[in-house]
């Protein structure tokens, strides 16, 4: 049957694209930030998924503002990325799990959301920055793509509640899943970071560090804020830690922290990653 075997969760930069792209990843700048990699690297050599369901924000490139989905979810055969004018492209397509993709988006419908079901779609910095960072240099990916996409952009966003939710239902849905596959479920974005506007540059570290401590056992604690709140509290871009509040909630109650690293700044934005394995996911 198939299983979820845990969840990672990173800041998606573009400017670690860039990194990669330039091999710098060793340089003093970014060092920090990479290294935070090498038990993600260990844990997927050893729990080998062929699935990743991918929670994350698009940034215009497949929604802009004038259609804008709260919640949005991928059942391509296949995802593309396009150049956002970061200075990264070329990336190779991204295999999708379409059958999968129905699946969940039936389960979740019957628990009670109502998302966009997108049969075509472009995936942005979102997607495509975690993967080079979760499989660098791989001839072809060796996951398929389910995405879901969560509004960070435009106003009024999805309270964290209920993105805990519907991560929740995702998850439900993926034990339902009558495959065989192995599934990991990233979150990316966050951490706290503030691009535009008066507060240009606003990191909150007191605020990163209570996120990356409660996640794994009390994924509520941050559940409980309202989203203005996070707004203030994360920055008008750090609010992308919703997205990273969904991945958790797919991954069940019970949890065992692997990994976490955090470094101040990547680019404007406080970067981290962190490495969540799931316990007891099977499901006959
Ligand atoms: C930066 C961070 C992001 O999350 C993003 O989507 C774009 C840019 C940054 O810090 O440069
Ligand atoms: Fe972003």
């Amino acid at each position: 049957m198939s299983e979820i075997v845990g969840g990672i969760f990173t800041s998606h930069v573009p400017a670690i694209g860039q990194a990669i792209a330039r091999g710098i990843q060793n340089e003093p700048y970014w060092k920090p930030f990479f290294e935070g990699f090498a038990p993600i690297h260990d844990w997927l050599s050893r729990t080998k998924p062929d699935v990743a369901v991918v929670f994350y924000n698009d940034h215009g490139l497949n929604f802009f503002l004038d259609k804008m989905p709260t919640f949005a979810i991928g059942a391509a055969a296949e995802y593309r990325h396009e150049d956002e004018g970061w200075g990264i492209s070329g990336y190779k397509p991204y295999p999708g799990a379409p059958e999968l993709s129905w699946h969940i988006i039936e389960q979740v419908v019957a628990a009670g959301f109502d998302p966009v079901t997108c049969q075509k779609m472009v995936v942005d910095h979102g997607v495509t920055v975690p993967f080079e960072l979760c499989w660098p240099g791989t001839d072809a990916w060796p996951v398929k793509l389910v995405p879901i996409c969560i509004n960070t952009v435009q106003h009024p966003l999805p309270s964290p509640a209920r993105c805990l939710a519907l991560g929740r239902a995702v998850g439900d849905a993926l034990r339902r899943w009558r495959g065989s596959e192995r599934i990991v479920v990233l979150g990316t974005g966050g951490m706290s970071h503030q691009l535009d506007g008066t507060r240009a540059g606003f990191i909150n570290v007191e605020f990163d560090r209570f996120c990356l401590d409660s996640l794994a056992a009390n994924p509520e604690a941050l559940a409980a804020h309202d989203t203005l709140d996070i707004v203030e509290l994360a920055g008008s871009q750090g609010v992308e830690i919703i997205n990273w509040l969904a991945a958790r909630g797919a991954l069940g109650d019970a949890v065992t922290e692997l990994a976490s690293n955090y470094h101040v700044p990547i680019s404007n934005t406080a970067g981290a990653s962190l490495l969540l394995e799931a316990k007891a996911t099977v499901h006959a």
